[in-house]
């Protein structure tokens, strides 16, 4: 089976045989080698200030989000969230549920958020904080969380900045360095392993707002990961697999990844739009990693999808609103252009105007020359 997905994504055979590596002391030398190298490059992937600044546990990327609200936010708090669709409504639902003041600017399904327009109303009172998505997986957007972070950073007091970046970092560029304080991910994208680890990248600053001991938090309390401990049992097999993928990433080196998801993007819009289904989201704010395809009435995006497993390729549904008329294509993690084609290939005869979307695709991937 190809899959074309926004996650979980191919896992290369590195990481799988890294991941049948025997079980050892998780508090042994052995495993303390490992923990030390993933943390170091991830807080290098996360432009974090030491490896003490990051935070790895079992858990899908919502379970890291939950984390950085119960770490940086208090109930009470009032806090802007940018929404910009589902996974930025997720956000803000896990702060309500810590009883935190939510006060939403919702976004059209389809756009990025305008900078001025979050600034304006980030003036409009001193928020604890500000959650924002850089990613955002349910349209394909991708938003300019720099701008923004670098605009708030002027603001006295500056918000804190949450970022939800699980499909976004590391295959797209955006750093702490960026004036954000905390970066979610999970492992199950551009990491390139199984899902079940969330990582996140704290600033100083969060850093210093995590160890402020507050209640209400405790199997996702970061206080000890940021003081280097494993509080509770790692998911061994897991930071195996970590391990290994990041060695394969440090090898592809960041602009080689960023540029090879950028072209992959590039790729599907060309193949999509000659083949009769048009890509949702402007080319300026289109995301490198997912890729939102309205298909024609007469094709049903449940039964398109059937087939298309049918002969071998699993891409994703529309989520919410989007889901009687969208399908979303993934293009991150472990997958070049020859990848990429194969899906593609398979996807053709079901594509009103193949031959086109073909032709399209060849000349996009730069293989005409
Ligand atoms: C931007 C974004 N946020 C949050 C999530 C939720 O992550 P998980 O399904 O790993 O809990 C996802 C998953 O696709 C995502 O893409």
């Amino acid at each position: 089976m190809h899959i074309l997905l926004p996650g979980p994504t191919p896992v290369p055979t590195a990481v799988e045989q890294a991941m049948l590596t025997a079980m050892t002391d998780h508090r042994g030398a052995l495993f303390e080698e490992v923990q030390a190298r993933v943390l170091e490059q991830l807080a290098r992937i996360f432009g974090a200030p030491s490896p003490q600044h990051v935070a790895v546990f079992p858990a899908s990327g919502t379970g890291g989000l939950e984390a950085a609200v119960q770490n940086l936010l208090a109930p009470g708090d009032a806090v802007l969230a940018v929404e910009t669709g589902l996974f930025g409504r997720r956000f803000s639902e896990i702060a309500e549920a810590h009883g935190v003041e939510v006060h939403r600017l919702e976004v059209p399904w389809g756009q990025a958020f305008d900078v001025a327009d979050v600034v304006r109303h980030a003036e409009q009172r001193p928020y604890r904080a500000v959650l924002l998505t850089h990613n955002e997986t349910s349209t394909g957007v991708l938003n300019p969380v720099a701008k923004v972070a670098l605009a708030l950073a002027h603001h006295d007091p500056a918000p804190l900045v949450l970022v939800d970046s699980i499909s976004g970092v590391p295959s797209i560029p955006l750093t702490l360095t960026d004036h954000i304080d905390v970066l979610i991910t999970a492992s199950q994208k551009g990491f390139m392993c199984p899902p079940g680890l969330t990582m996140l990248g704290f600033s100083d600053r969060g850093r210093e707002a995590v160890l402020a001991q507050r209640p209400g938090r405790f199997y996702f309390d970061c206080t000890p990961y940021l003081k280097g401990r494993l509080p509770y049992t790692p998911a061994i097999s897991l930071w195996y697999g970590l391990d290994a993928a990041l060695t394969l990433l440090e090898e592809e080196g960041e602009e080689a990844r960023f540029r090879r998801h950028e072209h992959l993007r590039d790729i599907v819009r060309a193949y999509a739009a000659a083949g009769g289904l048009t890509p949702i989201v402007a080319a300026e704010v289109a995301s490198p990693t997912v890729t939102a395809l309205e298909l024609p009435p007469t094709l049903n995006p449940g039964q398109w999808r059937q087939k298309l497993a049918a002969r071998g390729l699993q891409i994703a549904g529309g989520l919410g609103n989007w889901h009687h008329h969208v399908v979303r294509i993934g293009h991150v993690g472990y997958l070049d252009v020859a990848d990429l084609w194969a899906g593609l290939a398979l996807m053709a005869p079901e594509l009103p105007h193949p031959d086109a979307a073909l032709k399209a695709a060849f000349e996009a991937s730069a293989l005409a020359q």
